[in-house]
């Protein structure tokens, strides 16, 4: 039987054990620290500076030798169009466009762009006056959450350019050819953009529209 007293003993008595193991366990971590002094240990950043464009604006930036592109344009630009979403590159929410050629911003060090040219969402259109491929996007209502939807456009632009400058996919039937404009070749090169929305039919419809636009 045990009775108010006891619970209030017995309850401080955990608190107390816990304290005391909290205390075990952050010891050593503060011992350790003086050892890592002097040499770049696994908590010490390292700072390098880095220039490069984002949507034609030049930015001179100090950062965290670790810090990704994804994280540069977010955290440090402020450019919350291009998303973070699985951060591994495997869903391709934060792809942007590098010098013309798409990339998944997660898996790039910022300071790998040293006078790189680098166009975000931000930077293809403006709520006025929309770039051709978020017109489409809106035109077929390519998305519902709309998260993956910057990385969508961004890449879909960076798709067409590729399969006009003849570079081949794994659904292209005559590497030495020029890949054809059509929808396998679309859905292919989209395969990296993840919708967990299911807006496929419509994506796919709104890249076919620009792509036949260019065409003509
Ligand atoms: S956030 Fe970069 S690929 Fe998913
Ligand atoms: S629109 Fe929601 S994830 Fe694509």
């Amino acid at each position: 039987m045990h009775g108010p007293g006891d619970f209030e003993l017995s309850r401080r008595g955990v608190l107390i054990g816990g304290a005391a193991s909290v205390a075990a366990t952050a010891a050593p971590v503060a011992e350790a620290a003086p050892e890592q002094a002097g040499s770049a240990g696994a908590g010490t950043p390292v700072m390098a500076k880095v220039g490069f464009k984002v949507n034609g604006k030049p930015h001179a930036l100090e950062l965290d030798t670790r810090t990704t592109l994804l994280d540069a344009l977010r955290e440090h630009l402020l450019l919350g169009g291009t998303k973070k979403g699985c951060d591994h590159g495997q869903c391709g929410a934060c792809t942007v466009i590098v010098d013309g050629r798409r990339i998944n911003s997660c898996l790039s060090l910022a300071v790998m762009h040293e006078g790189d040219s680098i166009t975000t969402v931000e930077g293809l259109g403006t709520p006025e006056k929309l770039h051709p491929m978020q017109a489409a996007f809106v035109k077929h209502d390519g998305y519902q959450c709309g998260y993956c939807t910057p990385g969508q456009i961004c890449s879909a632009v960076a798709v067409l350019d590729e399969i006009r400058a003849g570079i081949p996919s794994h659904v292209t039937g005559d590497i030495a050819g020029k890949p054809a404009m059509s929808a396998d070749e679309i859905r292919e090169r989209m395969s990296g953009n993840i919708c967990r929305c299911g807006a496929y039919s419509n994506i796919i419809e709104a890249i076919g529209e620009v792509a036949a636009r260019r065409k003509a």
